[in-house]
């Protein structure tokens, strides 16, 4: 349902992307990988049009974005980027800018309710007076993933959603993010650099090396030679039972 074609980039004289092409399905969970400086962040707001890639196109839902109103891709795509800024605003009125995109002459019931239904839902009642600049990197992150999901947005591109939480939050927003993704059809493209987090919670990973698609494959057919190859560190894959885990260094 989103179908990212033959995208080139470049700041000034540097090009960065070069025909970077995948596609993903409804529901699904596409992680994007590849070393620092690889291009994956430029790829994410190439495909939200922060950025105006230089050619290619990006389809959702068999529609081109390139012609399309700012507004109407914002209902489309949410985006978290790789770092907010805190402001001295409330976690709740946080959340509820994710509305934005619907909001005409002001918010209603059902703004109001799509913000409690999802802040019940990533557990975050506790925090929602809370200002937001007096939040833990963690906690942020988290409140930055609700105002994405209250944008009832079709694709998710989350930028390192886990870069700042411990284990145990990693695999819990990890996990929220793709019983989400299942429970409301929204594909999810989401930078990892954990690749352990990316196999256990990823339907398939994209990866990038130096501005260019490497390989997009299924988690199950990730092995140590695509690491090898896109990394450039020895690495081998193992599984246990239906697990798969990556092994860094020889
Ligand atoms: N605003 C910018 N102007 C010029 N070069 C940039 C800019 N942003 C990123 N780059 C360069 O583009 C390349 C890709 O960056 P980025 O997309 O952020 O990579 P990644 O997210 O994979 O680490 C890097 O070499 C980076 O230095
Ligand atoms: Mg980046």
């Amino acid at each position: 349902m989103i179908d990212v074609r033959n995208i080139s980039f470049s700041y000034g004289q540097k090009a960065v992307l070069q025909d970077v092409s995948f596609s993903a399905g409804d529901g699904e969970v596409v992680g994007i990988l590849g070393n620092n400086g690889a291009g994956k962040s430029t790829l994410i707001t190439c495909i939200n049009r922060v950025r105006r890639p230089d050619s290619g196109d990006v389809i959702i839902d068999g529609l081109s974005t390139g012609s399309m109103k700012e507004r109407d891709i914002a209902r489309l795509i949410a985006y978290v980027p790789q770092n907010t800024e805190a402001v001295r605003i409330s976690v709740f009125d946080s959340i509820l800018l994710g509305r934005r995109p619907y909001i005409r002459w002001g918010m209603g019931r059902e703004d109001i309710e799509a913000c409690q239904a999802v802040i019940e839902r990533i557990g975050l009642g506790s925090l929602q007076l809370r200002c937001m600049d007096e939040l833990s990197g963690g906690e942020m992150q988290k409140v930055m993933l609700a105002r994405a999901l209250v944008q009832k947005p079709r694709v998710m591109l989350l930028d390192e959603p886990t870069s700042n939480l411990d284990p145990r939050n990693q695999h819990e927003m990890m996990a929220i993010v793709r019983d989400m993704a299942r429970e409301e059809h929204i594909t999810v493209l989401a930078v990892l650099h954990d690749l352990n987090l990316a196999l256990r919670f990823c339907d398939r990973l994209f990866f990038l090396k130096d501005g260019r698609g490497f390989c997009c494959c299924g988690r199950d057919e990730v092995d140590g030679g695509i690491i090898r190859d896109v990394y450039g560190i020895d690495a081998e894959v193992f599984a246990a039972g239906d697990r798969r885990f990556v092994l860094i260094g020889g």
